[in-house]
Formats: structure tokens, C-alpha cells, sequence
């Protein structure tokens, strides 16, 4: 008896044995594995791979976009600076809003022509010639003869009222700012341009006179003009040194800030 319990009982623990044997490294075998694997494919595999995918393509999107941003501003600032840069500064290059500038002068030898010239230059401006329908030569324009035609001007008022070509400016209206240039003679305007500023209304418009001489100023040459024509807002002008350079010329007409 005692030996077939003895025999039952170890037949039992065998199998019992056996059982958690099997049943440990089956759990174990599939717990590592399906654990392992659905931990570290998706855990891993999502945030990993979404994760990293997302990240990149996030980053290389949002860096793409950013650098696409960057190239496109800076493509664009690039592109458009010199349309901005052009867009702001055009219109201040311009004398003023829709309005044009003329520079009317007379000039007996050509030195206050030039001065005309370089304003012209500067200014992108219309150049219109007073001219005498006598124009004047080198002997009328001798002032150290009491007999010259200038000198007999001088001497008797009456005389100084100058015949011209024309005192009609195409478009005259068009005009907002005109500038006014002369010779000095005897300390004022030569009377040529009397019978322009005369003849036009500068009614609304800006008027600069400018002048060239050996050595006289301004004086109240400008002024005396402005009374002449009665219209205009006239402004202080300048004199320049018969042969002024370019430079100078530019330097002031900058100055005005039209
Ligand atoms: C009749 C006459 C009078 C002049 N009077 C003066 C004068 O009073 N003061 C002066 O500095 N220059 C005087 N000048 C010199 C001129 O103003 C100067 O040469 C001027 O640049 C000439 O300009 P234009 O070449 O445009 O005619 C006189 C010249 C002439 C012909």
C-alpha cells in the first residue's frame, strides 16, 4: 500500500512539474515575444517611426516651408526691395505729385545756359529758351562802351523792353515748378526776361530764379522779378559763378528738396 501512494504521489508531482515548466516557458516565451514585439513595434514603430516621420517630415516640412518661407522672403525682399525701394523712392525723385518743371532762361554768351543744362540734368526738367528776336552780339553786350546797345538799355529804361521769339510755353499749365535763370547785369536781372515773367501767370507754381555773374550776388534781382509778374510763389534763388561746375549746380538743386 505504502509503496503504490508512494508510486501515485510521485506520478502526481511529475506531472505537476512538468506542467509548470511547460506553462512558464510558454508564458514566457510568448509574453518576451508578443510584449516585446507589440511594445517595440508599436511603441517604437509609432512613436519611432511616427514620431521620427512626423518629426522629420514635420521639421523637414516646417524647415522646407521655413526655408521655403526664408527663400521665399527672401526671394521676395529681395525681389521686391527694388520694387519698394522704387515704388518709395520714385515718387519723392518727382518735383511734386503729377506736376512737371521747366526751366526757362536767357543767356547772352552761354554761361547761365549751361547752369539751365545741368538743372535740366538734374532734374528731368524741360528747358525753354528766352531769346531776343534781336539777339544781342559780342559788341552790343560791350558794357564798357557808353554806346553799346546794352549800355544805351542800361542808360535809358525805356529801351530795355525786349522784343522776344515768344513768350508762349507749350503746356504752361502743366507746370508746377518753373525755374528762372538770367545773367547779372549791372547788379540785376538782364532785362531780357522782363518780358517773360510779364507775359506769364505763375499762378500756383513754384518759381526759382537762378543766376550766374563774375562776381555780383543775387541781390534783389529775384524779388524785383517776383514783383514784376505779380503771381507765383517765388523762392529765394541762387547765383552761381559763371562757370560753375555740374556739381555744384546738382548739390543745390538737391538742396531744394522738390
Ligand atoms: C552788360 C553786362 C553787364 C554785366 N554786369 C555785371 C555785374 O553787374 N556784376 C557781375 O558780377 N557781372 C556782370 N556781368 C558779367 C555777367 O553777369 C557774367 O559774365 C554772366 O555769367 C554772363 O552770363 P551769360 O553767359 O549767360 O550771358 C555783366 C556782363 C554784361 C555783358
Amino acid at each position: 500500500m505504502k509503496k503504490l501512494f508512494a508510486g501515485i504521489l510521485s506520478a502526481v508531482m511529475m506531472f505537476t512539474l512538468a506542467g509548470c515548466n511547460s506553462s512558464t516557458t510558454s508564458d514566457g516565451s510568448e509574453g518576451n515575444s508578443s510584449s516585446s514585439a507589440s511594445t517595440t513595434s508599436s511603441d517604437n514603430s509609432q512613436s519611432n517611426s511616427s514620431s521620427s516621420a512626423s518629426t522629420t517630415s514635420s521639421e523637414s516640412s516646417q524647415s522646407g516651408a521655413a526655408s521655403s518661407n526664408n527663400s521665399e522672403s527672401k526671394s521676395s525682399s529681395t525681389a521686391s526691395s527694388p520694387t519698394e525701394t522704387s515704388t518709395d523712392s520714385t515718387p519723392t525723385d518727382l518735383p511734386s505729385e503729377g506736376g512737371k518743371t521747366l526751366v526757362a532762361v536767357y543767356s547772352a554768351s552761354g554761361n547761365t545756359k549751361a547752369i539751365a543744362e545741368y538743372i535740366v540734368s538734374a532734374t528731368g526738367a524741360d528747358l525753354f529758351e528766352i531769346t531776343p528776336t534781336e539777339p544781342y552780339t559780342s559788341d552790343d553786350l560791350d558794357w564798357t562802351n557808353r554806346n553799346s546797345r546794352v549800355s544805351r538799355e542800361h542808360d535809358d529804361e525805356s529801351l530795355r523792353d525786349v522784343e522776344l521769339t515768344t513768350t508762349t510755353v507749350d503746356n504752361w499749365e502743366d507746370y508746377d515748378t518753373v525755374f528762372i535763370g538770367y545773367p547779372i547785369w549791372w547788379g540785376i536781372a538782364a532785362w531780357v526776361v522782363d518780358g517773360f515773367v510779364e507775359a506769364n501767370d505763375f499762378t500756383g507754381k513754384t518759381v526759382i530764379p537762378f543766376c550766374t555773374s563774375s562776381s555780383s550776388g543775387l541781390g534783389q534781382s529775384g524779388k524785383l522779378l517776383a514783383e514784376m509778374a505779380g503771381t507765383g510763389n517765388w523762392l529765394e534763388g541762387q547765383r552761381f559763378q559763371s562757370r560753375a561746375s555740374e556739381d555744384t549746380v546738382k548739390e543745390w538743386v538737391d538742396s531744394l528738396d522738390l
